[in-house]
């Protein structure tokens, strides 16, 4: 019971540049994971230069891969606590894979610039949570330079996400006139220390914000105002309520500069006290809860070609109940034979570590040659599916064109593997022989050629393809979906998995085909 309760499985959602990386990598040195900050990007170049798909990380300053950080660490109260973090690619383009990685999450940080609030891509890396009712606790970064005031940006979360928001801590002074945070559950002062003022240096514990302490550390410039503000917090704002933030009802904010490593640790420990532990998953027949003592759980994200010089790929299951013990047989439901899994992988800060021993929500990456699909359910029992994780419409369709006709082997393999790992998905025509790749987003196209090239040795261009966008068709009565297909056979392919798909010119194609034919269903996400 205590590896399940003292298990938080997380990830940190933000807009690119708000401190994704930064904060990770002063989480996992907080966490005693590394011991120099830098590692974390100085281990990500390294890695960078061994393939050229990784080039297109290094030149667009993205990352595209994700992975999975597992740190431990001990609180006073709490005793020990084991994070896993799980990276989501923070590029706009990479939504799918972004979403699928929040569906193994229990909880997430969303990282907002103090000086740019909600952004685009925070917004929708929260929609997906609010989908799942995923918690969330805000930092809000960079108090150290000039932001927006701190009324505005806890008002902005509050109406643009419609969640109850609570500050926990509270800056004194940003920019140069940064001079420390006021946590206000404890009444503790947190001040910078050191010529260039960085780090938590002190912490002095106070009455409250009215203590005369204050006045001999504070300047005057911003006494009155902080003394003023917190006042108007404690009764402008609801008190934390820690039910209301594991419902996704209310999020916690906490104030910091990861640069500077200010507030980090109060973030921690947030994650350490509030944080759910492994949460019931939704499955069918039914909810698969943590307790539950056979080893269960889904593939969420598999991984081809980590390594250039093994063929085989990795797919990260998140454990959802059991505890999972190496060499154990798991069956992968839909295609039956139980698999040994011999050689498990766990993510010690990216050390890739042999699993002996692995407890509901921590995520094991299982070697495998193809066998495993995002989306499997893996279980001892083979009689749960787990259900929740989505394909996406693509949102660009292009014809791949090749230039050398006897690699068709070769392309068609390449097509299924990145399918099978979610960076494009792969349709076949019913008629000639184009085949037609589709993604979410633009960059996937470029990962999908330079991957093509390097890993496959295979080139090709992409073309226009006739049609924008695609939908996954059934009918409850077979014939009804033969009537349609028949008729519409120029638009017709089969997804990787063989499942129809009605290619349309439009969204409004869509539309119009749609109402022609009431017994079809359109769908625009394909759960597996
Ligand atoms: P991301 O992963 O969310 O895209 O953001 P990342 O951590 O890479 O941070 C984006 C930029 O913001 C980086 O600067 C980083 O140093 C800076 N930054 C992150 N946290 C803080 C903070 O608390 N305070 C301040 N002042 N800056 C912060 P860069 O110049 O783009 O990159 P680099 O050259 O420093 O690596």
């Amino acid at each position: 019971m205590n590896h399940i309760s003292d298990r938080r499985t997380f990830a940190i959602i933000s807009h690119p540049d708000a401190g994704k990386t930064t904060l990770t990598e002063k989480l996992l040195l907080f966490g005693g994971a590394i011991h120099l900050a830098g590692e974390v990007k100085a281990r990500g170049a390294a890695r960078r230069a061994r393939s050229d798909w990784m080039k297109i990380e290094q030149q667009r300053g993205i990352s595209v891969t994700s992975s999975v950080m597992t740190f431990e660490r001990q609180f006073d109260g709490i005793g020990g606590v084991t994070f896993n973090l799980l990276d989501t690619p923070g590029h706009e383009d990479f939504s799918e894979d972004t979403y699928r990685t929040l569906t193994a999450v229990d909880s997430a940080v969303m990282v907002i610039d103090v000086a740019k609030g909600i952004e685009s891509q925070t917004r929708k890396l929260f929609e997906v949570c609010r989908l799942r009712n995923v918690p969330i606790i805000t930092f809000v970064n960079k108090v150290d330079r000039e932001g927006r005031e701190v009324f505005a940006i806890l008002d902005e979360v509050a109406e643009m996400l419609q969640l109850d928001v609570t500050p926990m801590t509270w800056p004194m002074g940003t920019g140069s006139d940064f001079e420390g945070i006021f946590d206000l559950a404890t009444n503790r002062l947190l001040l910078p220390e050191g010529p260039s003022r960085e780090f938590q240096g002190k912490v002095i514990q106070t009455t409250g914000v009215d203590d005369p302490q204050l006045d001999a550390i504070i300047s005057a410039r911003n006494l009155a105002k902080v003394r003023e503000e917190v006042e108007l917090a404690q009764v402008g704002y609801p008190e934390f309520d820690a039910e209301a933030y594991r419902r996704g009802d209310m999020t916690p904010v906490y104030f910091g500069s990861a640069l500077k490593e200010f507030g980090v640790d109060s973030l921690i420990e947030a994650l350490a006290a509030f944080a759910p532990p492994p949460r019931a998953q939704p499955a069918e027949p039914a909810a698969v809860e943590p307790t539950r003592d056979e080893v269960t759980g889904f593939v969420f994200k598999v991984q081809a070609n980590m390594d250039p010089n093994h063929r085989d790929r990795i797919a990260f299951m998140r454990l959802c109940s059991g505890t999972f013990k190496r060499g154990m047989k798991l069956t992968p439901t839909g295609h039956g034979k139980p698999i040994a899994i011999h050689s498990p992988i766990l993510f010690f800060a990216q050390q890739r570590e042999l699993a002996d021993e692995a407890y509901p929500g921590d995520i094991i990456g299982i070697p495998n040659h193809g066998t495993l699909r995002v989306g499997d359910t893996l279980s001892e029992r083979a009689d749960v599916r787990f259900t929740g994780l989505p394909n996406f419409a693509p949102e660009i369709l292009r014809r791949v064109a090749l230039k050398d006709p006897t690699k068709t082997k070769q392309l068609r393999k390449a097509l299924d593997d990145m399918a099978e790992e979610g960076v494009t998905q792969v349709f076949y025509p019913e008629i000639g022989s184009n085949w037609i790749i589709g993604v979410v987003g633009q960059l996937q196209l470029e990962v999908l050629l330079s991957r093509l090239d390097a890993e496959y040795k295979v080139a090709a261009g992409l073309e226009m393809a006739p049609f924008e966008t695609a939908r996954w068709v059934s009918a409850d009565d077979p014939a009804d979906l033969k009537a349609f297909t028949d008729l519409n056979r120029s638009a017709m392919a089969k997804d990787r998995d063989g499942n129809p798909v009605f290619l349309a010119k439009s969204a409004w194609e869509v539309g119009y085909i749609a109402d022609r034919y009431a017994k079809v269903k359109f769908a625009a996400t394909r759960e597996r």
